[in-house]
This record gives C-alpha cells, sequence and structure tokens, in this order.
C-alpha cells in the first residue's frame, strides 16, 4: 500500500463517524431512471422489461438504487460508485484516476459503466447476470453525473467537509446527493419525486437532447466525458462557497439547484441513448 493510500484511509477511519454516502440518494436515482424509461425505443424498452426483477412491475425507476443496497453484500462494488480525482486540478484522467484504493485499473465508476455496457451487449445470452448488469448501470450513469462522485481525493468528494444546509449539520457530498433535491421537491414539486422528474423530462429540448449524446463514437469516450464534466462542475459550482463549516442558505440553494436539475436531465437522456445503441 503506498503512504498516499494509506493517509487517505486514515482520512476515511477519522471521518467514518459521519455516514460516508457515495450515490445521489434514492430520489436522484429514481428520477434519473424514469426520465430514461420513457426515451427508450420499443426494442430497448422490451429488453428492460425483460431484465428487470419481478418485483420491480416493469418499472426501472424502482430499482436504481439497488446498487447501493448491495455495497456490504458485494464489497467489491463499493469502489464502482465514484472516481477521485487530484485535489485542486479540476480534471479528470481515465488512466490516473480510475482505480480503486489498491490500485486495480478499471475499479471506478467509469470503468464500471465500460464493464455493464459491454456485459449487456450480449443479451440476450450471457455468462453474466443481466439483470444486475442493468440494475449496475442505470445507477452508475447516474452517479457519473453527480459533480461530487468525480470530486477530490482527500475531502473524498465532498464527504469530509462539514457544512450546515440552512439549520442542518450535514456535510458536502450529501448535499448535493439529497439535500438540494429534497428542498427542491419540498418548495416546487409537492414533495413528489414523479412530479420532479416529469418537470425536468417536459423541459428538455431536442437541441439538447442532439448536443448531449453527440460525445464520441465509443461508449468508453461518452463515460469519460461525462466524469470531465462532473469534475468541472464540482470545480465551479459544488466546492464553491462550502468550505469548512460553511452555512449554506437560499444563496447556495438557487443557484445550484439549476445544475443538480441539468445533470438529472443530462442522465436520463444519456441512459436512454446508451440503453438504445445496447439493445437494437
Ligand atoms: C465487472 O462486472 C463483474 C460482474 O458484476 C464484476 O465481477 C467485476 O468486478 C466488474 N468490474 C468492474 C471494473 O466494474
Ligand atoms: C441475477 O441477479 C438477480 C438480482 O440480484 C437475482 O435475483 C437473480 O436470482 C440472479 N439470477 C441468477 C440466474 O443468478
Ligand atoms: C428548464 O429549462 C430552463 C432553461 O434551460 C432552466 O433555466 C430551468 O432550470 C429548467 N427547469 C427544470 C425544472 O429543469
Ligand atoms: C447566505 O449565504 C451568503 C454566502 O453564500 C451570504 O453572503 C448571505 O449573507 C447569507 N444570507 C443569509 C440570509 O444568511
Amino acid at each position: 500500500m503506498g503512504s498516499s493510500n494509506f493517509v487517505y484511509i486514515v482520512f476515511l477511519l477519522l471521518i467514518a463517524g459521519a455516514p460516508l454516502s457515495y450515490a445521489w440518494g434514492v430520489d436522484g436515482h429514481y428520477m434519473i431512471c424514469r426520465i430514461a424509461q420513457s426515451r427508450l425505443t420499443s426494442t430497448a424498452s422490451s429488453a428492460v422489461l425483460d431484465l428487470l426483477p419481478s418485483g420491480a412491475n416493469g418499472d426501472l425507476a424502482s430499482e436504481c438504487s439497488w446498487a447501493d443496497n448491495v455495497r456490504t453484500a458485494y464489497p467489491w462494488s463499493s469502489p464502482l460508485h465514484y472516481v477521485d480525482t487530484p485535489d485542486n486540478l479540476c480534471t479528470y484522467d481515465y488512466s490516473r484516476d480510475c482505480h480503486d484504493s489498491s490500485g486495480n485499473a478499471g475499479y471506478c465508476v467509469v470503468g464500471a459503466i465500460n464493464n455493464y455496457t459491454t456485459q449487456l451487449l450480449s443479451y440476450p445470452t450471457s455468462r453474466y447476470n443481466l439483470t444486475q448488469a442493468l440494475m449496475f448501470l442505470a445507477h452508475f450513469m447516474g452517479d457519473v453525473h453527480q459533480p461530487l462522485h468525480v470530486g477530490f481525493t482527500t475531502d473524498a468528494g465532498g464527504n469530509g467537509i462539514t457544512v450546515y444546509w440552512y439549520t442542518t449539520k450535514t456535510n458536502l457530498h450529501s448535499v448535493w446527493d439529497t439535500k438540494i433535491i429534497q428542498t427542491a421537491m419540498s418548495n416546487y414539486y409537492g414533495n413528489d419525486h414523479n412530479i420532479m422528474a416529469d418537470s425536468i423530462n417536459a423541459n428538455i429540448t431536442s437541441d439538447q437532447v442532439s448536443q448531449w449524446d453527440a460525445c464520441g463514437s465509443s461508449s468508453a469516450d461518452c463515460a469519460n466525458n461525462f466524469a470531465t464534466e462532473s469534475i468541472q462542475d464540482a470545480c465551479s459550482y459544488a466546492y464553491q462557497d462550502a468550505s469548512q463549516n460553511a452555512k449554506l442558505n437560499d444563496t447556495y440553494f438557487l443557484s445550484r439547484k439549476p445544475i443538480v436539475e441539468t445533470r438529472i436531465a443530462q442522465a436520463g437522456v444519456r441512459l436512454a441513448n446508451l440503453l438504445n445503441q445496447i439493445f437494437v
């Protein structure tokens, strides 16, 4: 183990008292998958319905937090939810950054998107469990769009930055996973993630869809681009005005809410596009 890994692990132990979260909350993932499912071709839609577990009742959104629920059962999957980048550089580089804390290449959110995309391309027959591949892919396409899932290493994507959300003590990562979404749902969308998802979805223009889907020829290029966008948003918006013990209020909420809504919209559109390309 390198000494920087050691320092990182000690740091993680120090902040372990606070819940370490690493995923859009349930509502964020739900909305992304609801938007995506509404944009599937009929071929992709049939494959998704075929692969979803029967308990899902055909609803992809209901399975989009499954990957968070299996983190304890599948410890190897934990690093697949994010990628840490060097402090303050505001760049992402696959060969430099996409590995787990023991240095295993590909064990980050971008590597996972490529892994589960490849597995799903073998549909309908595969040596892999494609139900799990679909639930992982849908989740990680969400995570790569959460700016602080491509954050700095020392603060573990904002988990190590204590902030106040209005009067509630929390950390910056949770603000981006859940707090901004929950406050928006409560202030504007009757506390209903279906209403919020459908408002975001209805607002997406066809120009945006063609812009967001244009990212190069291979899905590997695309996922790298999504991670680069996230670290840029992390630097321009998430970390700005949010130092240790910052008191975040309406000023932060109102200026960051459009960023969160755009990332949810992009994740939904791009997940649909990816599934439409996989299932042809
Ligand atoms: C790829 O998927 C398989 C099956 O879930 C898993 O065992 C492996 O660790 C994954 N690797 C990456 C980099 O996602
Ligand atoms: C595939 O994974 C799902 C979800 O974990 C599980 O319910 C199902 O039993 C698995 N299928 C096989 C054939 O192992
Ligand atoms: C709708 O789109 C406008 C213009 O792009 C943007 O300012 C606004 O935040 C969007 N609202 C939602 C709910 O996505
Ligand atoms: C809200 O936070 C900003 C800093 O982002 C600060 O300038 C402003 O005074 C705060 N407003 C209130 C009402 O506390």
